[in-house]
């Protein structure tokens, strides 16, 4: 029956189109390339699960002690309030990366949300760069020059804190493989065929597969770092060579005068963040084979939320394991779309959201509207639309059992 099921969707969701058409992109960032395949040193041997975390927020198991001395220092510098550290503002979000990242441990996630902005003028979308956009820097240091939303702006959408455990096994997915993984996807299931999000990096300048954040708009963690720090504590750094100003462009810093220059070794603050989140481990997992799998399986949950992938690295401990994060990295439309355009990503798309350890965050999708995992799930509609109803359709046990599997990823 379940098999019958899942033919019949087959068919509607093929009929229904890809729907992938966005508004327009103003974005001045990357156009897509040839994908590369960044990977490195594949070991030879048979795949080992990524051990999870005993304790949300443990580093992952089997590191080298100077791996773990790399994780506790760069931990220091996730969990300091930098507010009386100079280069601090002048506009920011937070005072510390963990104000925000926190919950249900230090590295995860939360209900804190920031706000972006934008105005789209006949399908045409302008992230009011030279109004302080798209992102909103709620406070400032002297209390007075707070940033507004413009009058301009005619989007705006809030985006809820992600977490960031298991961020270094994502990190390291070969971009070939989500590559792969989508062109899959489409000729499997046409009508949820996912977008890659290709995305110059800062730091190497290179095309990479987009993979962190609501809009997959980084593929590294170094990047995401130095964006953070930057635009949402406002320490300028090599790679984000600037200082936002409320409502009007940033000011760009000249290179030997940012907030987190090398020290004598040519570390900076940003590298120990990045050597912090790489090494944390993937959430606490319940393993348990449940019923509500086969069903994830059934009613196509899986064609987006792709149960896991294996990992290239040169980190031993982050080589070769399987990372089962539960999202193709993708962006698609499932009706949810913040209205923002960002790098490629379209307006009405956003990245498949990983489930991995979804049941510890307090509130769910990108814009936190979502109390429940019932209500998340109900709330998707565009290329997801089919595989909504069939959960919708679902007896109230089989519904059950896979909101009981989901608790456990
Ligand atoms: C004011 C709250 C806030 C602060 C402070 C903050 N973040 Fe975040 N973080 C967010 C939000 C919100 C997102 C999702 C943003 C998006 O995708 O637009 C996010 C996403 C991320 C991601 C992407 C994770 C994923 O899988 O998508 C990384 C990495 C990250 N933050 C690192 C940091 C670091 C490092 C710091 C400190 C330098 C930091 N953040 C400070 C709110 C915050
Ligand atoms: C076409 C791709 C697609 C399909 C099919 C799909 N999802 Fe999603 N899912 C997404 C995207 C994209 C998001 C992010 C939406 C947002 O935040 O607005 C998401 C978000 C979620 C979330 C919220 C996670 C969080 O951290 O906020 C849950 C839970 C979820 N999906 C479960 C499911 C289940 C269960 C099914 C099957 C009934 C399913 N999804 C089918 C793409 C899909």
């Amino acid at each position: 029956m379940k098999l019958q099921k899942l033919a019949g969707l087959m068919v509607a969701l093929a009929l229904a189109g890809c729907g992938g058409e966005g508004g327009s992109t103003t974005a001045s960032d990357t156009s897509s390339t040839t994908q590369t395949n960044t990977a490195v040193a594949v070991a030879a041997t048979p795949t080992a699960t990524a051990s999870p975390a005993s304790v949300a927020g443990d580093p992952l198991t089997g590191l080298s002690d100077s791996d773990l001395a790399l994780f506790n220092e760069g931990k220091v510098n996730f969990t300091t309030n930098e507010q009386d550290e100079p280069g601090f503002g002048p506009t920011f979000n937070g005072k510390s990366c963990v104000e925000c990242h926190n919950g249900p441990a230090i590295g995860g996630g939360s209900p804190i949300s920031v706000t972006r902005f934008g105005q789209t003028v006949h399908g045409v979308f302008d992230a009011l760069s030279s109004k302080g956009g798209s992102l909103l820097q709620t406070f400032s240091i002297n209390g007075t020059a707070v940033e507004v939303v413009p009058p301009e702006a005619n989007v705006t959408t809030r985006r809820r804190t992600t977490p960031l455990f298991g961020a270094g096994l994502i990190e390291a997915i070969p971009d070939a493989d989500i590559t792969a993984f989508a062109q899959q996807q489409a000729a499997q299931n046409p009508g949820q065929a996912g977008l890659v999000h290709m995305v110059t990096s800062p730091s190497d300048g290179a095309q990479h597969v987009g993979r962190f954040g609501w809009k997959s708009q980084q593929a590294l963690l170094l990047d995401f770092a130095a964006d953070a720090y930057a635009n949402e504590m406002g320490i300028s750094n090599p790679l984000f060579p600037i200082e936002n100003q409320p409502n009007g462009p940033a000011i760009t810093i000249a290179a030997d005068q940012v907030d987190d220059p090398p020290n004598a070794q040519g570390v900076r603050d940003i590298d120990r963040l990045t050597n912090y989140m790489r090494l944390l481990a993937p959430p606490p997992t319940v393993v348990a084979v449940q019923p509500g799998q086969t069903t994830f399986q059934g009613i196509g949950c899986a064609v987006c939320h792709h149960p896991s992938f294996t990992t290239a690295s040169l980190t031993p401990a982050l080589n070769n394991k399987t990372i089962a994060a539960y999202s193709d990295f993708l962006l698609h439309d499932v009706g949810t779309g913040d209205g923002i355009v960002q790098g490629q990503a379209p307006a009405n798309m956003l990245r498949t959201a990983p489930l991995m350890g979804v049941g510890t965050q307090a509130q769910l999708l990108h814009d936190a509207s979502a109390r429940t995992v019932d209500a998340a799930i109900r709330a998707h509609g565009g290329q997801a639309t089919a595989s909504r109803d069939a959960y919708v359709q679902l007896s109230t046990q089989d519904r059950q059992n896979l909101l009981n599997f989901i608790q456990t990823l």
